[in-house]
C-alpha cells in the first residue's frame, strides 16, 4: 500500500504544525511504503523570493529530518526534482473541466478574500492530482482542508481512466483527525497568521518568553485555580503523561501556585521534549550535504514510479 503526502514549505514550524502535521506524518513511515515530498512547486502560486524559497524548502526538509523522518523507510524527496509530475498536470488539465476546478473552496476562498488569483492557483488542484496520480498512491493522509483536493483528484482519475484505459490507481484521502487544535499563546488557533505562536525551534531565551506570554486570568498566586479551561494547561498536555498532568492539576487547585511556576515547568517539558531533534537539527545545519543527499536518492527512487506511469499515460493519450 503506498502512502503519499505533500508538504508546503511555509516557515518556520510551531507546536500546532508538529503535533497537527508533523507528528502524523513520521507515522506514516510505520504503516505502508510511505512518499512525503516537499511541494516547492505549489509554492511559487504564492509568488516567493527565489532565495526565501530555497531556504524554506532547505528549512523544511532539515526540520523534517530533525524530527524523525527516516530516509530508509520513506521516499522524501522534493517535488520539482521530479518534473514530470509538470508535464502530467498538463495532460490532466486538458482533460478537466473548468466548472470542476472552479469549485475548489481553497479557490473560492482566496478569490474571497480578494485575491487576485493567477493561473497556477487555479489549477492548484490538478497539480496536486498529478502528485498523487503519478506515484499510483492508494492513501493520501491530509488535514481537513485538502479534502476536497483528494475528490477533485478521484474525479480526474475517474475520467481519465473512462477515456484511455484503467492506468490510474483511485486514491482514498485518510483524514488526520485533528489532533484536538493546538492553541496559541492568546488562546486562539496557533497559527502564523496570528503570530501567536511557539516555535518548536529556537533558542532558550526567545521560547522561555514566549511561554510567559501565554496568555492567563488574573487569579492571584495565592489562589486556587482552575486547571479545566486554562492555556497553560493545554500545551502542557501535549507533552506530559498522565501522572505529571494530575500533578500539575493538583497545584492548581491547591492554591499558592502562580501561573508564572505553571510556564516554566510548561517551558522545561517542552524543552526536553524537542531536546534530541534540537540537537539532530544542529547536526543537520552543519550537514547540508547530508540533507542534499537524502533528497537527491529520494527523488532517484520516485523518478522511476514516475516515468514508469508517463510511459503509459504518454502511450495512452497518444503522444510519441
Ligand atoms: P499556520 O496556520 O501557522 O499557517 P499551516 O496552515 O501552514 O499553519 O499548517 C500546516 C498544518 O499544520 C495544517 O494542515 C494543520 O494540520 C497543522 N496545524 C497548524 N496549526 C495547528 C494548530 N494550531 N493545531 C493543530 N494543527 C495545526
Ligand atoms: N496542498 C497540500 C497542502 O497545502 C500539499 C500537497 C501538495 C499535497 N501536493 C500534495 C498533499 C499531494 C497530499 C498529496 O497541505
Amino acid at each position: 500500500m503506498r502512502i503519499l503526502s505533500g508538504i508546503q514549505p511555509s516557515g518556520v514550524p510551531h507546536i500546532g504544525n508538529y503535533f497537527g502535521m508533523m507528528k502524523p506524518a513520521l507515522k506514516l513511515q510505520e504503516q505502508g511504503d510511505a512518499y512525503l515530498f516537499i511541494a516547492d512547486y505549489h509554492s511559487l502560486t504564492t509568488s516567493p523570493k527565489p532565495e526565501e524559497l530555497r531556504e524554506r524548502v532547505l528549512n523544511v526538509a532539515i526540520d523534517f529530518l530533525a524530527c524523525g523522518i527516516d530516509p530508509e523507510k520513506t521516499v522524501f524527496f522534493r517535488q520539482s526534482d521530479i518534473p514530470q509530475v509538470c508535464e502530467l498536470t498538463w495532460i490532466l488539465s486538458s482533460m478537466t473541466t473548468v466548472g470542476l476546478l472552479e469549485r475548489a473552496h481553497s479557490y473560492k476562498d482566496k478569490i474571497a478574500k480578494g485575491f487576485a488569483p493567477n493561473a497556477g492557483l487555479f489549477t492548484y488542484p490538478v497539480l496536486m492530482a498529478a502528485d498523487i496520480l503519478i506515484y499510483k498512491s492508494n492513501v493520501v493522509p491530509v488535514g481537513k482542508d485538502q479534502k476536497q483536493h483528494v475528490e477533485i483528484t478521484r474525479d480526474i482519475a475517474d475520467r481519465f481512466n473512462r477515456i484511455y484505459g484503467d492506468i490510474f490507481v483511485m486514491p482514498e484521502s485518510a483524514i488526520r483527525e485533528s489532533v484536538a487544535v493546538v492553541p496559541g499563546t492568546d488562546g486562539q488557533k496557533m497559527s502564523k497568521s496570528y503570530d501567536n505562536t511557539i516555535p518548536i525551534f529556537g533558542g532558550k531565551k526567545a521560547i522561555r518568553k514566549k511561554i510567559m506570554s501565554v496568555v492567563t486570568d488574573s487569579t492571584g498566586l495565592e489562589d486556587p485555580k482552575d486547571p479545566t479551561d486554562c492555556n497553560v494547561v493545554k500545551l502542557y498536555k501535549l507533552f506530559a503523561n498522565e501522572d505529571q498532568v494530575k500533578q500539575l492539576e493538583a497545584k492548581y487547585r491547591g492554591g499558592n501556585y502562580g501561573y508564572g511556576h505553571a510556564k516554566q515547568e510548561l517551558f522545561e517539558i517542552m524543552w526536553e521534549y524537542f531536546t534530541p531533534m534540537r540537537e539532530r537539527r544542529e547536526e543537520l545545519e552543519n550537514n547540508l550535504d547530508y540533507v542534499e543527499k537524502v533528497l537527491r536518492e529520494g527523488a532517484e527512487k520516485a523518478a522511476v514510479t514516475a516515468e514508469q506511469t508517463m510511459t503509459e499515460v504518454r502511450k495512452a493519450v497518444g503522444l510519441r
